[in-house]
């Protein structure tokens, strides 16, 4: 089988070259936006995909034509076999990635060089300590800080995730853009998105549009320029004049971008989302265990995505709690 194979193609016409894979539900922050304030229960270990079987499972995609595989979790260095399964995917020819708190980051810089890992998203929604406490529920702010000009230092293109929560740090936009005036990296600004437990309201989401104007306010009007996106972007990319680094806007609320997604995604115990969105899965795993294929399945599964978000084309159906909280939790998705 060849790039383009028809099983990842569905019947939109997209094609899917990009698997992102969930190594582990567990993570060492409590981001409020992320998961539910009680918790979530976890699968049974016995439940999450070995490193064997994670490689076998992303070597099908690879055959039918996979090009770029993300690690994400929860956070995917808190597993504890992290460097065994980077260096097992490091030997298929894909672009490998990974989305990181960075608060343990340090520890793995030898394996994401050996396993030629050049593109790293980190997590951090605000410049202030106390900020960062609140949101995490934890102390690291120090840690992630020091640790993002550590992969800058080691020459790694870093994008920093910053997730809007209106009067909480939506005071911030300025202030992260002005690091990318001496620092190389992307802000990405992310509209807060609804997924089951996180408390999510319209009216906690800072818009794309709001957004903007912050940056009209902040910045001379001639200075914004607005960048040409890659192809399979999720983020409409901007560069103040001069700066180093860049910010983006990614509006899966205000301006989905579905029309070019390239993306599935492989939950840490082994099920298969074709969708951010989509509350259906489809269990490769027990598959992969019973001996059988799971070709037929990723088919089938690629063919059911919808156009638009899971099927929640409108904004009144994103509100709609009855169809978003059907999704997991986001700490079970991996973004
Ligand atoms: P690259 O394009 O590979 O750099 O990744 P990314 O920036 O899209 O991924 P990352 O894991 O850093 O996620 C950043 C934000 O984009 C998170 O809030 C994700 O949930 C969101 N995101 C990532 N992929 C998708 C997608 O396919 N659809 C939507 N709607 N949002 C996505
Ligand atoms: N809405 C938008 N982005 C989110 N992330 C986690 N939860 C949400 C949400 N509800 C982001 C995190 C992380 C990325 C993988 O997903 O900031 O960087
Ligand atoms: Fe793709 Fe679903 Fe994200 Fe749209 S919401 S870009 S279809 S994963």
């Amino acid at each position: 089988m060849t790039k383009n194979s028809k099983i990842l193609q569905d019947l939109h016409g997209r094609n899917h070259n990009y698997l992102r894979i969930s190594l582990t539900e567990r993570c060492n922050l409590r981001c409020t936006y992320c998961m539910p304030a009680t918790g979530i229960p976890l699968s049974p270990k016995s439940h999450i995909m070995s490193f064997d079987e994670i490689y076998t499972i992303a070597k099908t995609f690879v055959k039918h034509g996979v090009t770029k595989i993300r690690l994400t979790g929860g956070e995917p260095l808190a597993r504890k076999d992290a460097h065994i399964i980077l260096e097992k995917l490091a030997s298929l020819p894909v672009e490998l990635a990974i989305t990181t708190n960075a608060v343990t980051i340090e520890k793995h810089i030898d394996t994401l060089k050996t396993c030629g890992i050049k593109h790293i998203n980190v997590s951090l929604d605000s410049l202030n300590a106390e900020k960062f406490k609140k949101i995490t529920r934890r102390n690291y702010f120090e840690k992630v800080y020091s640790n993002i000009l550590l992969l800058i230092d080691n020459g790694f293109n870093v994008k920093v995730n910053v997730v809007l929560i209106k009067d909480f740090n939506d005071d911030e936009i300025v202030d992260f853009i002005h690091l990318t005036k001496t620092l190389p990296i992307n802000i990405q600004f992310i509209e807060f998105m609804p997924f089951d437990g996180n408390k999510w309201d319209l009216r906690k989401m800072v818009s794309y549009k709001t957004i903007m104007e912050t940056v009209y306010k902040g910045f001379l009007n001639n200075d914004v320029n607005r960048l040409v996106d890659a192809p399979n972007d999720t983020s409409k990319n901007y560069k103040i004049k001069g700066y180093k680094g860049s910010f983006a806007i990614i509006s899966s609320v205000t301006n989905p971008f579905c029309d070019s997604c390239n993306r599935l995604r492989l939950t840490a115990n082994g099920q298969l989302k074709n969708c951010l969105f989509s509350s259906a899965e489809s269990d490769l795993l027990t598959t992969l265990r019973e001996g059988k294929s799971i070709e037929p399945i990723i088919k089938k599964a690629t063919h059911a995505k919808f156009k638009v978000r899971g099927g929640m084309d409108t904004l009144e159906k994103l509100q709609e709690p009855k169809l978003h909280s059907k999704n997991r939790s986001m700490i079970t998705i991996g973004g």
